[in-house]
């Protein structure tokens, strides 16, 4: 096949900009290039040109779905980045909420919810928040949505889980399943997923106690990482809880924050 020429790739970052924010400048176009690829061949179309018209199409949501799949990256695992989840706890514990409602606003496979349900199912057994907890999981993806709502994970994605935590919450597999892992029927009930695109306005959804929006701005430019990061902070109550990546810096929104620690930050009442 041939290379992907510069007017292509222009076609191709206009048309993911446009539809979802995402940025990419003329050093990713390897990366383009070597994502989209494969996936060209292996629906035998001709070139790069080809599979523009077709992700370009009205109505052809499912190639386009693969496409953000194939240029963004979905990776994510239980636990991460804990010094959020354990800021958390210590901000639930001095306050013991009666409710607490968290959004997990780019949730790729549902880890990043699952991890939060753990927490606050245990935090709620050991009597130190209420009954009313619940966790909304939502991601651009179809196909990790899909994932998500089955929340079945190979052992290694939860390697920052306790033994007795996953005891207490996963069912594990046997025979042909062995080495994988279920979330339990009664954290899944607690955890709701959907889709929603950042880049677009939000029906109303919050007010959320908690909002993680981790590890996505990192494909937005500086411009829609604001809109987004304004967008997603107006579901937030104030006072209430924001987290980002940890490698994600400071984002320069115009909701008034107070920072907490590396990527945590409390929305200013
Ligand atoms: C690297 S994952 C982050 C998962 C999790 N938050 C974490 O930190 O582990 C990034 C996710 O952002 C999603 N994403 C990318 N662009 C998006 C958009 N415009 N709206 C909603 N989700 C988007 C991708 O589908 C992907 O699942």
């Amino acid at each position: 096949m041939q290379a992907l020429r510069d007017d292509t790739f222009r076609r191709i970052t206009d048309l993911m900009h446009g539809a979802i924010g995402l940025s990419f400048n003329e050093s990713k176009k390897p990366l383009v290039s070597s994502r989209l690829g494969p996936r060209i061949q292996r629906l035998g179309l001709p070139d790069y040109d080809a599979y523009v018209d077709l992700i370009s199409r009205p109505g052809d949501g499912g190639e386009f779905q693969m496409a953000v799949d194939l240029l963004t990256t979905n990776e994510t695992y239980f636990f991460r980045e804990p010094a959020h989840f354990d800021l958390l706890e210590r901000e639930l514990a001095a306050t013991k909420p009666a409710s607490v409602a968290v959004w997990s606003a780019a949730s790729s496979f549902g880890d990043e919810a699952y991890s939060t349900a753990m927490l606050l199912a245990d935090m709620h057994a050991q009597g130190r928040i209420g009954t009313d907890w619940s966790i909304l999981g939502t991601d651009i993806s179809d196909r990790v949505l899909h994932a998500a709502i089955e929340a079945i994970y190979p052992e290694e994605r939860l390697r920052n889980v306790t033994p007795q935590r996953i005891r207490r919450h996963c069912l594990r597999g046997e025979g042909s399943a062995q080495g994988m892992v279920q979330v339990g029927a009664e954290l899944r009930r607690r955890v709701r997923f959907g889709q929603l695109n950042l880049c677009r306005p939000i029906e109303k959804l919050g007010p959320f106690d908690v909002v993680f929006l981790r590890n996505v701005l990192i494909y937005f430019d500086a411009a829609t990482k604001v809109e987004v990061v304004d967008r997603v902070l107006g579901e937030l109550r104030p006072g209430g809880l924001f987290f980002i990546g940890i490698a994600e810096g400071r984002v320069p929104c115009r909701t008034p924050l107070q920072t907490l620690a590396p990527g945590a930050f409390r929305k200013v009442a």
